[in-house]
């Protein structure tokens, strides 16, 4: 069942953080419905403009709609992630979104609120949410001064008076995080004093985690050892701090990179195992496995394994 990711943030904010995947393919859709049913997890399919393009709209649609059919118990949002405004109206206009996200957090503070205001109001009026961004998304180096990494994260005034400026719904905040496999230079923990300032001028409010991948050294080892040419330093979140962060308001947390790294693994050993087959479909379907199992491990970090049930009557 299709919900509004709205209603998925009021069952989960405080208590559990909502997984957001991305998809591409049919097998990534089989994986992801498959794992949150045996999760009993609620979650959120997120579809880029890269995924409109490479698989083509009404194909993506599609493919979400007969997943449906496969496991018609799970409950989930469908989101478009790092939309254009024109993206956004297109995905507004369309009837199949539950929300859509501007990205306009490259422009100048005064321009991205315009822009996301604009996105709102086209949005509000279809019963549509928006998640926004503010703050510079973007690995923050070890060796860079602390007075440096805090001025690229999100400053809590100016996603107070930004959230009050624009009416959007939730907001993507820069909290350490970044997008791909190569996020950090060693272990790195989650900025909670940044994310707590937040949640406090904006209470109740749900916070967005992107680049949330924790690109899991086994998994960066066993595609080298496969022939991948991955950089063996690729670093990523601390999955086990995702339910603090979501008890301070993080409710939505952003996971494609970890999905991407599983599909290789399973491919690239696939084929180095066996390099005389060529039946896709036998790694399509180690890969639908393995990533069912990948998914049920997300929800048990991020606290919303067995939540199916509460948000169920949540959204009923
Ligand atoms: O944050 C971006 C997501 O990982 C989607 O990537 O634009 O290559 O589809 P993509
Ligand atoms: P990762 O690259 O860490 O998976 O982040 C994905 C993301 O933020 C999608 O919007
Ligand atoms: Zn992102």
């Amino acid at each position: 069942m299709i919900v509004t990711t709205a209603a998925l943030f009021k069952v989960a904010y405080g208590k559990f953080a909502v997984g957001a995947y991305n998809i591409n393919n049919m097998e990534q859709a089989l994986g992801l419905f498959q794992g949150h049913m045996e999760a009993e997890a609620p979650f959120i399919i997120q579809i880029s403009k890269g995924a409109r393009k490479y698989a083509g709209i009404p194909m993506i649609e599609a493919i979400i709609r007969a997943a449906e059919k496969l496991y018609p118990d799970v409950i989930y949002a469908v989101h478009l992630d790092h939309g254009d405004e024109q993206t956004c109206y297109d995905c507004i206009d369309s009837g199949f979104y539950s929300s859509v996200m501007i990205d306009a957090s490259h422009e100048p503070f005064d321009e991205n609120v315009a822009i996301t205001r604009r996105v709102v109001e086209r949005a509000h009026a279809k019963g549509i949410s928006v998640e926004a961004e503010l703050g510079m998304l973007g690995g923050v180096e070890e060796n860079i001064a602390v007075d440096e990494k805090h001025a690229m994260l999100t400053d809590p005034d100016e996603a107070k008076t930004f959230v009050e400026q624009t009416g959007c719904d939730s907001l993507a905040v820069a909290i350490g995080t970044s997008h791909g496999a190569y996020k950090f230079t060693g272990h790195q923990s989650l900025h909670f004093d940044r994310i707590e300032a937040i949640q406090n001028l904006l209470p109740n409010y749900p916070l967005v985690m992107h680049g949330s991948s924790s690109v899991p050294q086994e998994e960066v080892e066993r595609i080298n050892a496969a022939g991948g040419a991955l950089d063996p330093s690729a670093r990523g979140v601390d999955a086990n701090e995702f339910q603090r962060a979501a008890q301070l308001g993080v409710t939505k947390v952003n996971i494609d990179t970890d999905g991407r790294l599983v599909w290789t693994r399973v491919h690239r050993e696939y084929f180095h195992d066996k390099p005389a087959e060529f039946d896709f479909r036998k790694p399509g379907t180690v890969f639908v496995a393995e990533y069912a199992k990948f998914i049920v491990d997300k929800s048990e970090r991020l606290g919303s394994v067995g939540k199916l049930a509460e948000t169920r009557a949540g959204v009923s």
